[in-house]
C-alpha cells in the first residue's frame, strides 16, 4: 500500500495557500489513497525567531485546522512532530550523509537566512539543517509519495539525495520518495505582491488570505488584489501574475481550468468578485468546523496522542535499521 506523508509548519496561521496547495489535496484525496500520515512539524517552527507561547496556540491550532479541513483520525494518523523522538534521531544520522553545500543551495535557507539577516537577527543553525530533518520526517516513516506545494520540491529532491545516498553507502535501507503536486494552486501567490508565494510569515498580511480570515476579510483582500492595467483578462504568469494568481485560485476552488475562465472575464473587477465569493464558500465549512473542534480540546488531544503512539511505532523499526547500517552499536 503506498505510504504517505506531509507536514505544515505552525510558523504563523495557516493560509489560503497552505489549504489549496496541500492540506485540502491531504483530506479529498490523500488520506483515501493510501495510508496516510499528516504531521504538525513543530520542530521546524524553532528554527525562525519564536514566542513560546505562540507556538503552543499556533500548533494547537493547526492540528484542529487539519482535522476541521477533513483528515479523519479513523483513516489517517495525525499527530505532532515532537511527540515522536525518531525525527530527531534520524536527523542526526542524516547530517551525517549531507553536505555543507548541499544544505546551503537550498532556496528556502537562502531567502529565510537574508531576511533573518536584514532584520538583524542572527541565523539560527537549524535554518540550515531544517531539510535534513525533514528528509528524517520523510524517511523515517518509509513514505512513498510526499504531497507539497511547490516551494517544497527542493527539500523532498534533497531528500531523495540523501536516501540513495545513505542506501549505496549502507545498505538499503530507505524507500526513495518522490513530491506530489496539485493540478492547479501548487504555488499561490501574495495577492499583494504577485511575485512572491502566499506564506505564513510574510511581513504585510494584506495580501495573504488565513483559512480562518472571517469573509468580509477575505472578500476585502481578494477584492484589494494587484492586478495589472493591461485591457481584458488572460492568463499569462509570467506577463500578468496577479491576474493569473486570480485565475488559479478561481480554478482551484471551483474545480475549472484557469485559462479557459480567463476567456469568461472582461474585466478583473468581475473576476476578483467571482474568486471571492469562491474563495469565501471554500474556507466557510473549514472554520465552521474549526470552531466546534476548538471547543473541544480533549478530543484533539486525544487524537494526536493516539496518532503519536501510531506513528512511534512506525518509526522506531526505521531508525534502528539506519542505525544498525551505519555501524552503531545495538543496545541490545
Ligand atoms: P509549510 O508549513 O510552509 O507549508 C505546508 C504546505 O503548504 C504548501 N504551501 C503552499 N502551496 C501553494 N501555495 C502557497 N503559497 C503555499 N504555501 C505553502 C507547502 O508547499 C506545504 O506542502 N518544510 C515544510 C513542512 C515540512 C514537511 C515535512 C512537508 C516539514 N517536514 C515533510 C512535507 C514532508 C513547510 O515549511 O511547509
Amino acid at each position: 500500500m503506498t505510504r504517505i506523508f506531509s507536514g505544515i509548519q505552525p510558523t504563523g496561521h495557516m493560509t489560503l495557500g497552505n489549504y489549496l496547495g496541500a492540506v485540502r489535496r491531504w483530506a479529498q484525496v490523500d488520506q483515501h489513497r493510501g495510508e496516510a500520515l499528516f504531521c504538525v512539524v513543530d520542530l521546524h517552527a524553532l528554527t525562525v525567531e519564536h514566542d513560546p507561547a505562540r507556538l503552543l496556540r499556533l500548533s494547537r491550532q493547526a492540528a484542529t485546522l487539519l482535522l476541521a479541513a477533513g483528515l479523519d483520525p479513523a483513516v489517517c494518523t495525525l499527530f505532532v512532530q515532537s511527540h515522536v523522538d525518531e525525527h530527531a534521531r534520524l536527523s542526526y544520522v542524516l547530517e551525517c550523509t549531507a553536505s555543507d553545500g548541499e544544505v546551503r543551495r537550498m532556496i528556502q535557507y537562502k531567502e529565510k537566512s537574508a531576511k533573518a539577516q536584514a532584520a538583524g537577527e542572527s541565523v539560527r543553525l537549524s535554518l540550515l539543517t531544517y531539510p535534513v530533518l525533514m528528509a528524517a520526517d520523510i524517511l523515517v516513516y518509509g513514505a512513498d509519495e510526499v504531497p507539497v506545494g511547490d516551494d517544497q520540491t527542493q527539500h523532498v529532491e534533497l531528500t531523495r539525495d540523501l536516501a540513495m545516498r545513505f542506501n549505496q553507502r549502507y545498505g538499503h535501507t530507505f524507500v526513495v520518495p518522490r513530491a506530489t503536486k496539485p493540478q492547479v494552486a501548487a504555488r499561490v501567490m501574495d495577492l499583494q505582491e504577485p511575485a512572491s508565494k502566499m506564506g505564513k510569515t510574510s511581513a504585510s498580511t494584506g495580501g495573504v488570505v488565513f483559512v480562518l480570515d472571517e469573509p468580509d476579510v477575505v472578500r476585502k483582500k481578494v477584492m484589494r488584489a494587484v492586478t495589472d492595467s493591461g485591457a481584458g483578462v488572460e492568463y499569462d504568469p509570467e506577463g500578468r501574475p496577479g491576474g493569473a494568481n486570480l485565475l488559479d485560485v478561481l480554478a482551484a476552488c471551483t474545480g475549472g481550468n484557469p485559462e479557459e475562465l480567463a476567456g469568461r472575464y472582461e474585466s478583473y473587477g468581475a473576476l476578483k468578485r467571482d474568486t471571492a465569493d469562491a474563495v469565501v464558500e471554500v474556507l466557510r465549512p473549514v472554520r465552521e468546523r474549526h470552531a466546534e473542534l476548538a471547543a473541544d480540546a480533549g478530543y484533539v488531544e486525544g487524537v494526536l496522542r493516539k496518532g503519536a503512539e501510531l506513528a512511534r511505532a512506525m518509526a522506531r523499526p526505521t531508525v534502528d535499521a539506519a542505525y544498525r547500517a551505519i555501524g552503531l552499536l545495538p543496545a541490545g
